[in-house]
């Protein structure tokens, strides 16, 4: 590869295409060009070294457990920001100052109640549909509501599409919780926080007020910032590539919803609690790692490893201390915390994991705390949509925005028969 050129020699032809640099992270082959060049496809199902886009919102070292939001580190976010101000970053690019978080979320404020006629949706769930099931049919039905804006060329359309869906999903998340419990809906109430807002309408009952307890308000403001974006994940991957067809915002949200339900994507908190409910006690723990490491065995420690982290998830830490913050302001403790922490320890001593470089993930412990502040496992994975709305929002208006778009349309190795004649049925 000489300077800024790659050169790449197959089936007698010699072709050069340029690197480009980022402002950090790898250079990029650009092989735009490859097909028309040489007839060649590229081949790397599962995008394990494939550049997807440009993208200026969020950056990963995975080697260095590095992330940033538009440069900021998550650690200094989850520290000094809130989960209004990381959006308002992640949307704009640069942090805002006092009248412009205002401004933001009094907007954010003004689009939190949803039209009433969705509230109907609702009932034609049963009352035990998975609230992952709901938030697919309900945030997609949002595109019946807003026809107003929903032409996506408009900046104008693209801006209150983008604050309707950020305001909109605490609401959708907790009239999915309210109608699995079989209690009433509650509307939001806007002098609360965003978070508040969301944790009263989820908890709270029409017969009597709710306080919001300040640390548990924290706690869940800080990790709705930690699942806020994450580069090019599958779930935003399938938002952009549902964007790129020109499909409206609230339809490609839909998309992103249902990626992120997979267990090996959002589903994994869910799954990850659930795992550490079934091994139980410390003593179980060197049996379920042995079952992770049989290849025979499917059973995977669900919070554990990373396509991109091959060390330590930044978020994983902090999810990790916030777990005693709650513990101590709500005076619980579950041992499946003490059962996480030793299941840690074990597996980053077992060579198995060390080469594998398997660290635990932003899944791991998230839903202990989840689980502390009253969220049936069930709606573990909602809350992770919830929050990582204000990415997907933000990387679509990227892509759209990007006036090089093309409809995303990857080609395949093709391996079935060659052409053939129909056999009539009477002759097979
Ligand atoms: C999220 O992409 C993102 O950024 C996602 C996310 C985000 O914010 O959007 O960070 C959120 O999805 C976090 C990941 C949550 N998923 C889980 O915790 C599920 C358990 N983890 C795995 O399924 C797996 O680690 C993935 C899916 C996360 C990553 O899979 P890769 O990159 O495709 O790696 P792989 O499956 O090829 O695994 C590499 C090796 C394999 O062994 P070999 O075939 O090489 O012998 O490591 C093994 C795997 O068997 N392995 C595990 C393991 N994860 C990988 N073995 C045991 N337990 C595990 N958890």
């Amino acid at each position: 590869m000489s300077e800024n050129q790659a050169t790449l020699s197959a089936d007698g032809k010699t072709v050069e295409m340029p690197v480009r640099s980022g402002t950090i992270g790898p250079d990029v082959v650009d092989i735009r060009k490859l097909y028309g060049q040489t007839g060649l496809f590229t081949y790397d199902p599962g995008f394990t070294s494939t550049a997807s886009c440009d993208s200026a919102i969020t950056y990963i070292d995975g080697d260095e457990g590095v992330l940033l939001h538009r440069g900021y580190p998550i650690g200094q976010l989850a520290e000094h920001s809130s989960f209004m101000e990381v959006s308002y970053l992640l949307l704009n690019g640069e942090l805002p100052n006092q009248d412009e978080l205002a401004e933001f979320t009094r907007t954010i404020s003004r689009h939190t109640m949803v039209h009433e006629q969705l509230s109907t949706f609702y009932r034609g769930f049963r009352r035990d549909a998975h609230p992952m099931a709901i938030m697919c049919g309900v945030v997609g039905a949002l595109s019946a509501f807003y026809h107003d804006s929903t032409d996506i060329a408009d900046p104008q359309h693209r801006k209150i599409s983008s604050h309707r869906l950020i305001a909109k999903m605490p609401t959708i998340a907790a009239m999915a919780y309210k109608y699995s419990v079989g209690q009433p809906f509650l509307y939001p109430k806007n002098e609360l926080s965003y978070t508040g807002n969301f944790l009263r309408m989820t908890f709270g009952v029409p017969a009597e007020e709710y306080e919001v307890v300040p640390e548990v308000e924290r706690a869940m403001d800080r990790i709705f910032i930690l699942h806020a974006d994450h580069e090019q994940n599958a779930s935003t991957s399938t938002v952009r590539l549902a964007g790129s067809s020109g499909a409206n915002p609230f339809a490609c949200m839909a998309a992103g919803i249902a990626c992120l339900w997979g267990p090996a994507h959002g589903g994994a908190n869910e799954a990850a609690l659930n795992m550490l409910k079934e091994i139980g006690t410390p003593d179980k723990i060197p049996h379920y790692i042995e079952r992770a490491k049989d290849k025979n065995d499917p059973f995977r420690l669900m919070g554990f490893g990373h396509r991109v982290y091959k060390n330590y998830d930044p978020r994983a830490t902090v999810m990790q201390q916030t777990v005693r913050e709650v513990f101590s302001a709500l005076k619980v403790n579950d041992p499946l915390f003490e059962t996480a922490l030793r299941l840690e320890e074990i597996a980053l001593s077992d060579p198995y994991f060390i080469e594998k470089k398997l660290f635990p993930n932003v899944d791991f412990y998230s839903g202990i705390i989840l689980s502390a502040i009253g969220f049936p496992t069930t709606m573990f994975t909602v809350l992770f949509a919830l929050a990582r709305t204000v990415g997907w929002v933000a990387q679509w208006n990227e892509m759209i925005s990007d006036p090089g778009q093309k409809i995303g349309r990857p080609r395949q190795l093709y391996t079935g028969p060659t052409q053939r004649d129909y056999i009539p049925l009477n002759q097979r």
